[in-house]
């Protein structure tokens, strides 16, 4: 979709463009999308967006045999309208926990590896073509267990085996012709993430040298502070065994997206303005990494206001105050956090963009 989502001269956007990246970020079609301000904010610094749970099979596919394409819609139209790309998230999420409850107790028949094939396949091809506007696909998401490294079990596996990895990115293939297909996980630069990582990049090597048709890995980038009991929140990162792992994954031929960035403030200090210098500088040092690969061709936030971040109903933090994890404050107040990724386009050397 090039053309598409020429956001603002110094918006984010703007400047990943002038290095051939793109910016977007997150949006829910509840009150995210209901909010004026927030378009407005989104228009203002995005090229493109994702929706945050609208494209998930527990809001697509009420039951077996029906789909609620509506808040996906929205999204998508909100997108088209504002001249904004789009991009999907996701075809497959191989966790039973997000799958819808009906698919857990699903009853495939005699043959349940074909017709689980068959939900999984006709599932794939309807949600493409209603969104051909979708330039990029996370067809699958956080395959890999990772305590094990292993590939989860999940009503997929059980029912068809691991080849349902494959057989999603051959249908998408085949469903989206000129979309980007991509493998998402949050696989971090934690020393405790290095099972995750390694599971990781057995399963891109096994797809590659299977010729499975996936072309990037996507980096979801919830970093941060999460821990509260650590001392010094950041010192645990390990940016050696994290350039060990994309240079792996970039040799393999795949380029890279960061897909979900946003930096978790649970462990720091009450003060404000020192959580969100904390915030910045650390997201700096990652993106600074990140973008040192010219493989990396999008950033997206999860979310772009505090507002609206996820973290905040999850894992509160010991003083119950409101987390600062996104660019922008609760009143789209641009943070320290904004001008760290404004930093670091500019200082990022240019690389070649997706068409
Ligand atoms: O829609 C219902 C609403 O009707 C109800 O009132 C409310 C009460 O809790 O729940 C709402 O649904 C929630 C939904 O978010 C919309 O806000 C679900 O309970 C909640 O589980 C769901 O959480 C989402 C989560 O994925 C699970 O799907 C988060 O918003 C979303 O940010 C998060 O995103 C994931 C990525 O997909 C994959 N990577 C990690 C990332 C963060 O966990």
């Amino acid at each position: 979709m090039a053309g598409l989502g020429a956001a603002p001269a110094g918006s984010l956007d703007a400047l990943a463009r002038a290095k051939g990246l793109r910016f977007g970020s997150a949006v829910g079609a509840g009150a995210p999308l209901r909010d004026a301000k927030y378009r407005a904010l989104l228009t203002a610094e995005c090229g493109l967006l994702v929706a945050e749970n609208e494209h998930k099979w527990y809001v697509l596919r009420p039951s077996a045999d029906r789909f609620d394409f509506g808040p996906a819609d929205r999204i998508a139209a909100f997108a088209r309208e504002s001249g904004l790309g789009l991009r999907g998230h996701t075809l497959l999420w191989n966790r039973d926990e997000f799958t819808p409850a009906w698919l857990k107790v699903h009853d495939f028949g005699s043959r349940p590896a074909s017709a689980a094939e068959k939900m999984l396949v006709e599932h794939i091809k309807a949600v493409c073509a209603r969104y051909p506007q979708i330039d990029s696909w996370d067809v699958v998401n956080e395959t890999i267990d990772p305590a094990t490294g292993a590939l989860r079990d999940t009503v997929f596996v059980r029912a068809m085996g691991e080849r349902c990895i494959d057989v999603a990115f051959y249908a998408a293939r085949e469903a989206a012709p000129t979309a980007r297909l991509v493998y998402n996980d949050y696989m971090s630069w934690l020393p405790r993430d290095a099972r995750h990582r390694n599971g990781v990049l057995k399963l891109l090597e096994g797809m590659k040298a299977r010729g499975v048709p996936v072309q990037a890995l996507g980096v979801q980038g919830h970093i941060g502070a999460a821990n509260d009991r650590e001392p010094e929140p950041f010192a645990e990162h390990d940016p050696k065994a994290w350039r060990a792992f994309l240079d792996v994954a970039t040799g393999l031929g795949l380029d890279l997206l960061i897909t979900e960035l946003d930096v978790h403030d649970k462990g720091l200090p009450a003060d404000r303005a020192v959580r969100d210098r904390a915030v910045a500088d650390h997201a700096r040092a990652y993106l600074d990494l990140m973008l040192s690969y010219p493989q990396l061709k999008q950033v997206l936030c999860w979310g772009l206001c505090d507002r609206y971040s996820w973290l905040q109903g999850t894992s509160p933090r010991a003083d119950k105050a409101s987390k600062r994890p996104t660019p922008f404050d609760a009143d789209y107040r641009p943070k320290p956090l904004r001008e760290a990724i404004a930093a670091a386009f500019r200082a990022a050397p240019e690389r070649t963009p997706w068409a």
